[in-house]
């Protein structure tokens, strides 16, 4: 039998702002999001920023995005606090976005990955997630990406 979770997860709060800064900063040494970017991102429709919380604080955090003209959401971010990985939050993380944007109505999450970030690659590949696009030079350092995608409406677990 599993243990049960030691985090709860829910929708991100201005309150939340200074520790999602951190966990953005201590997370990605390129592309970060900014406070600014992550407060406008709480109050927008298009934008979904929900968060991983346990007796430590702000363990881990996801950003959605959505696109009026588009049954496809995006998932651009998605990060576990170093000392709280392994425990399943990012697995959890993953799959309260997914049925954030199914709640929505959409019909597919996305995501870009670095080709060389392992843990991230089989996370998603275990979850049912696709390759359907290999992106050279994607990133500012020069990094590949792949790009990948599932079916919201007919999931593959
Ligand atoms: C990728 C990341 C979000 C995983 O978060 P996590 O909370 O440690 O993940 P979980 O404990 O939920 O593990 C989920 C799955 O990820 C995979 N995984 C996690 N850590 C792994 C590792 N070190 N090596 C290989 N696979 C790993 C496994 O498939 C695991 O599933 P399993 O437990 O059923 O085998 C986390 O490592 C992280 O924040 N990394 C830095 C930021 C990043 O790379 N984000 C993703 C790209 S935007």
């Amino acid at each position: 039998m599993s243990e049960p979770a030691d985090f709860r997860l829910r929708r991100a709060v201005p309150a939340d702002l200074p520790a999602l800064v951190e966990l953005e900063r201590a997370t990605f040494s390129y592309d970060r999001m900014s406070e600014r970017q992550f407060r406008r991102h709480l109050h927008s429709g298009s934008a979904a920023v929900l968060v991983a919380e346990g007796e430590g604080g702000l363990l881990g955090s996801t950003v959605l995005f959505f696109r009026r003209d588009t049954p496809r959401a995006r998932l651009y971010s998605l990060a576990t606090a170093a000392a709280a990985r392994g425990r399943g939050i990012g697995a959890a993380l993953l799959a309260a976005a997914e049925a954030f944007a199914r709640g929505r109505g959409l019909q597919t999450l996305s995501l870009e990955v670095r080709r060389d970030n392992a843990a991230a690659v089989r996370l998603y590949e275990s979850r049912g997630y696709r390759r359907t696009a290999a992106l050279e030079n994607y990133y500012d350092d020069g990094a590949d990406a792949w790009r990948y995608a599932k079916s919201l409406t007919n999931p593959t677990p």
